[in-house]
């Protein structure tokens, strides 16, 4: 049976693109672990039907949930998760099954209410963890507020479980206080040219793997290193190069790391004519200018390897976007040295 939350991630990202149709997942999942923790249910089993229960809504969203039912069968998920899903959808392109079990009731609480809370911030842009339950509340019972989000769900859902409403919000707001957290930071896009010093450092062996999640990333002249670490659940990640921490940019560092750990494929041939290439020595010789720098190191390529080469940057960079990355703790000093 499938139940990781990390596999779970993967298929929610193939299935939905939607920036906000992933964030509301992400906030349904994290208020249903929330819950799983109040009832000592299973954690993994609640937070994972929290992100896959609008999984097929982009691609099927007149036939919503019908198509993930089915997935879910053939994926190995519990009769528990499907009955779940199926049951937030009451009322719903012709869904009339009543939730019959806690982890049913709590997505049918939960759902609808996030749409509030998104909605709220919007509005009144301060951390969920900060926001008062009778602001929410107000907001609720306002009809022309958000105006689509369906409060009958709400109503239903909190009725289902057994809390009051106001207990229900008040356990949101502590919920996806957690979510702030998470998502308080996310790093700046890099420009293609770090893709190729990122692959130049994959090639030229700078990169260690410590573990599957952590790497020393040693710098051109292997001097110093810098950390990076990953939280693959998460896709939270943490250099301590100096792009990350005075332009909170993401670095060639965590790009290389990236790439080394399999996150991002690219093959070893393609990187090949760009092995120990002094980036920074170039760099500096074109007074930073990156862009020229980089044009410079390509024109000196044999045609074909140039066009993998750019091929390759190009999919890095639309792949580095893709993976939405956030930070993973704290900001951290770049050691010294050159
Ligand atoms: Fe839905
Ligand atoms: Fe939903």
């Amino acid at each position: 049976m499938i139940l990781n939350k990390g596999q779970a991630t993967a298929l929610l990202r193939e299935h939905v693109t939607d920036t906000y149709q992933r964030l509301h997942a992400q906030m349904v999942a994290t208020a249903m672990e929330g819950y799983a923790g109040i009832y000592n249910e299973d954690k993994d089993l609640w937070y994972v039907t929290g992100l896959l229960h609008d999984i097929d809504f982009q691609e099927y969203p007149d036939q919503h949930p019908g198509p993930s039912l089915g997935w879910f069968a053939d994926w190995g998920y519990s009769d528990d998760l499907i009955h779940a899903v199926e049951a937030h959808a009451y009322g719903y392109n012709g869904f009339d099954t009543l939730p019959e079990t806690k982890l049913a009731s709590a997505l049918m609480a939960i759902d609808e209410l996030c749409g509030i809370f998104y909605a709220y911030q919007k509005l009144n842009p301060i951390p969920y963890g900060e926001m008062k339950a009778k602001s929410i509340k107000k907001r609720l019972n306002e009809s022309k507020f958000a105006p689509k989000i369906e409060r009958e769900s709400i109503y239903r859902g909190v009725e289902h479980l057994g809390v009051t409403l106001d207990e229900h919000i008040d356990n949101m707001i502590t919920f996806l206080a957690r979510l702030d957290q998470i998502m308080e930071k996310k790093w700046q896009l890099p420009p293609i040219e770090k893709a190729y010093e990122a692959m130049t450092a994959v090639v030229s062996d700078r990169v260690e793997l410590v573990s599957p999640t952590e790497a020393k990333v040693w710098s051109s002249t292997r001097s110093k290193y810098y950390e990076v670490s990953y939280d693959t659940e998460n896709h939270l990640i943490m250099s301590n190069d100096n792009s990350a921490y005075w332009k909170v940019e993401l670095g060639y560092p965590a790009i290389a790391y990236l790439i080394a750990a399999g996150h991002i494929s690219v093959e070893t041939k393609v990187m090949k004519p760009i092995a120990n290439v002094p980036w920074k020595k170039i760099n500096k010789q074109y007074k930073n200018s990156y862009t020229i720098a980089t044009a410079k190191v390509l024109d000196d390529l044999d045609p074909a390897e140039r066009e993998f080469l750019i091929e390759a940057a190009e999919m890095v960079t639309a792949k580095v976007k893709e993976l939405d990355l956030g930070l993973l703790g704290k900001r951290k000093f770049p050691p010294k040295g050159n």
